[in-house]
């Protein structure tokens, strides 16, 4: 793996935390500083990259618009995607957390531009993916500007997505597609969809929303987790009576194993609803989960998992960058509720410094995305060692927590952009 000698970097930050090493700080400081500078270079790269990728290669005609960056392919173009991707609200909601972790207003302008394509979504309830497309745009777009058209987006957007609740099943319907082989299925990324349904509460007081957030939460908790307290990935239910037909995968290694990216939504997921609830029962399901990802012998020393941690090769398995910067990104939340907070705090650290020193692209490369060796689908040979724009969103999230923290402000909802952002602190 490539190493990045552009950053000073206390190689032992976590642990350097957790003794309370006064030089840890500065070296913390000097890494953000440059990851920072490297993410705006790569971000004016990628915002030159898509109108390029546009005219070469524009969407089929009657086919919708392309509008959002995904990933690279093999041949090394840009993959652009059309709105209704389960990513397509990555880049907007990235480009405003750059936004606030820069401090420079200058991101702004395009989270919007890029936003408006996405807007349409919020009445298409054929999918579950709308906390992906639109909370993690609008909703962060939101927290920042208090833009009323944006809370009108967030509202019909959870509206459109209590529809596909169903309960007999006690939760949220995930895909409507291999209808031949699923009747109701469920699967664990469906957590993140949940910070929508409260934050539209939160926005109408129409407690709907957040009584089939809790539903969804409660019956995932009962059903989709292992004794070990992994999760599969996919539940399928019968829709009329609510009893699990089958527990099985579709993008792990099998059935039976730990998909990555899979652990990390439940960790997000149930560290997102104590927030939201301050039920214990949840706190208590994150912190298992925790337990199980950091006491996992398959966890590689930098933090970073293997796709999946049962991988039938390891240690010749892709990484998934993506699935380390979201474990860090909830264990920082999850250490302001926890008196593990140090423990946290450390393999987070730790996690962050490794994605900054060892997965980011040499400026001017990667078609502008900061994280190299996330893995999408490795049983469908898709998206395997690439970057993915949710690497990207998680990663800077993490990077704005883990300054939160340190600044002894909020670790969520940092509160508007704010001039000077995150550098000279
Ligand atoms: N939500 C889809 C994935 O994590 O790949």
């Amino acid at each position: 793996m490539r190493m990045n000698l552009r950053f000073f970097l206390c190689p032992v930050i976590g642990l350097t935390l957790l003794a309370g090493c006064q030089t840890s700080k500065p070296a913390a400081s000097s890494a953000m500083r440059g990851t920072l500078d490297l993410a705006e270079t790569q971000a004016a790269l990628l915002l030159r990259e898509v109108p390029a990728a546009q005219a070469s290669n524009p969407a089929p005609a009657g086919k919708p618009p392309l509008v959002s960056p995904r990933t690279v392919d093999a041949q090394g173009n840009l993959v652009l995607v059309a709105s209704r991707d389960w990513t397509s609200g990555f880049w907007p909601g990235y480009l405003w957390l750059l936004a606030e972790a820069t401090g420079h207003d200058k991101w702004q302008t395009p989270a919007r531009q890029y936003m408006a394509f996405i807007e349409p979504e919020k009445t298409n309830g054929t999918t579950h993916d709308m906390g992906f497309k639109v909370y993690c745009s609008f909703g962060t777009g939101y927290r920042y500007t208090q833009d009323a058209a944006y809370k009108e987006v967030i509202l019909t957007s959870a509206r459109t997505l209590s529809t596909r609740f169903n309960p007999a099943v006690g939760a949220i319907r995930s895909w409507d597609h291999h209808q031949d082989v699923w009747g109701f299925p469920v699967i664990i990324d469906n957590m993140l969809n949940l910070e929508l349904l409260f934050s539209a509460t939160r926005l109408s007081g129409d407690s709907s929303f957040y009584k089939i957030a809790v539903q969804h939460a409660n019956t995932t908790l009962k059903n989709h987790f292992r004794p070990d307290f992994s999760t599969y990935h996919v539940v399928d239910y019968n829709p009329g009576t609510g009893a699990v037909v089958t527990r099985t995968t579709h993008q792990g290694a099998a059935p039976e194993s730990a998909w990555a990216r899979g652990q990390a939504w439940a960790l997000y997921g149930y560290t997102l609803m104590y927030r939201e609830t301050r039920d214990p029962t949840y706190l208590a399901q994150a912190e298992r989960v925790a337990a199980y990802l950091l006491g996992h012998p398959n966890l590689p020393a930098d933090g970073v998992p293997y796709w999946d941690f049962n991988a039938p090769n390891i240690p010749n398995e892709p990484r998934d960058a993506s699935a380390g910067a979201l474990i860090a990104s909830a264990l920082y939340e999850l250490s302001t509720y926890s008196p593990q907070a140090a423990i946290y705090r450390a393999q987070a650290d730790k996690t962050l410094v490794s994605l900054a020193q060892d997965y980011t692209a040499s400026a001017g490369t990667n078609r502008g995305f900061l994280l190299l060796h996330s893995t999408g689908s490795k049983p469908s040979n898709s998206e395997v060692d690439v970057p993915l724009n949710y690497a990207d969103y998680y990663f800077m999230e993490a990077l704005l927590r883990q300054r939160h923290l340190a600044a002894g402000r909020a670790v969520v909802d940092g509160g508007p952009v704010v001039n000077g952002g995150m550098r000279g602190k």
